[in-house]
């Protein structure tokens, strides 16, 4: 077993990582005295561990209530978390049960939001099941579901009691949604270290990412992920803005491709390709490192095919310029200076983003 301590001021918690049931059974007897959890899931997620995991609990006779709600994005909204209240009421939750969140991203969001409203807040635990929710989604206390008007929108920063990695998870993962992990990973790699980055481009050159293999990175990931977290727990000083790098173009390309031609990973991936060549056509960075980042991305199998039209360069500004991490005029970036190494709020005019754009969709 191995932990990370996310030493934050008021809610420090540790995050713990093993493949052996045991220190599950062990981190909840000692986080949760109570021995009350309710635990929250989607359709794909639940039947392959739900049953198991309520065995472990009911064994140490913990009193284990679930409910699980329809997986995907399209669940992550206000009706799945009313449905959740009123469930938590009819089976007796109360303050001193904790929230189980088992799941990948989407169960973590909501299954966050819940506890932190419910009855003004009850205890949570994050469980991630999917390589994007353990690298990124479950670290950090960001939940939240999205409303019509867009996604994210209604949410609380919530910090868990602890976070229990077992990557024993990712066996049941399909490709696409490791891929989507993947597109994180590279992130971390580019802003943040150049071993890593190397490290990373070793592992793909193998023919196979082996368990051993994954649970080096998502360690390591969450590394960089707490230590960013504990320098700007809520978004406060701009820090946190780092683990944004690529993102501000994704979403502007999510968007205007309706969410049905990227998955998500490769609209980041996408997105880190789009800032590399706006750093560089600022000289914010050299070629040597725009290369760098094309190498690691293509090395993990994404494309940098974008299939858009020309007519699309203006549309996809104004999105940019409507994303909420926007708070002035011109948009702000989080770009590559070397690799390993992003500097956040970059602001950029706009004829410069323009042209990047239209040489990028070439
Ligand atoms: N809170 C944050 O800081 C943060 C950060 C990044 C992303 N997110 C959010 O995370 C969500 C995306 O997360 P995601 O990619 O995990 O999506 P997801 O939760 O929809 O999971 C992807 C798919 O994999 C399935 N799945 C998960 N674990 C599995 C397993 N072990 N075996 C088989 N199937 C499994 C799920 O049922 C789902 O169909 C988005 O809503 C995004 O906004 C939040």
């Amino acid at each position: 077993m191995k932990s990370i301590n996310l030493k934050l001021k008021n809610n420090p918690y540790p995050i713990i990582f093993s493949n052996n049931d045991k220190d599950l059974i062990k981190s909840f007897k000692s986080f949760v005295p109570e021995k009350k959890v309710f635990v929250i899931s989607d359709s794909n997620v639940a039947p392959l561990y739900l049953k198991k995991i309520e065995g472990f609990l009911k064994k140490e006779k913990f009193i284990v209530q679930a409910y699980v709600f329809k997986a995907g994005e399209q669940s992550k909204n206000l009706k799945t978390l009313s449905d959740i209240y009123n469930y938590a009421l009819k089976v007796g939750v109360d303050r001193k049960f904790t929230v189980v969140a088992l799941g990948g991203g989407v169960v973590g969001d909501t299954a966050g939001f819940f506890a932190a409203t419910y009855m003004r807040g009850i205890k949570l635990v994050q469980v991630p099941t999917s390589l994007l929710a353990m690298v990124d989604s479950s670290v950090g206390g960001k939940t939240g579901v999205n409303v019509e008007g867009g996604k994210n929108i209604a949410g609380a920063f919530y910090q868990p009691k602890f976070v229990y990695i077992n990557t024993d998870f990712l066996k049941t993962l399909d490709c696409q949604n490791i891929k989507n992990g993947m597109g994180e990973i590279v992130k971390y790699a580019v802003t943040f270290s150049k071993d890593f980055y190397n490290k990373l481009n070793k592992i793909f050159d193998k023919a196979v990412v082996t368990q051993k293999d994954f649970d080096e990175i998502v360690y390591q990931c969450c590394k960089f992920k707490a230590d960013i977290v504990k320098r700007d727990e809520k978004e406060v000083s701009g820090v946190r803005e780092l683990l944004n790098f690529g993102h501000t173009f994704a979403h502007a390309l999510e968007t205007i491709t309706e969410y049905k031609k990227f998955f998500h990973g490769e609209a980041v991936a996408i997105g880190m390709l789009f800032v590399a060549n706006l750093a560089e056509k600022i000289k914010f960075c050299t070629e040597k490192t725009k290369n760098e980042i094309y190498k690691i991305v293509e090395n993990a199998g994404f494309c940098a095919k974008l299939g858009l039209k020309k007519t699309d360069t203006k549309k996809l500004l104004e999105l940019m310029k409507k994303d909420k991490k926007s708070i002035s005029k011109t948009v702000r970036f989080v770009l590559p200076k070397q690799t390993g190494k992003a500097v956040f709020g970059v602001e950029i005019k706009d004829n410069i983003i323009l042209k990047t754009i239209e040489d990028f969709l070439k």
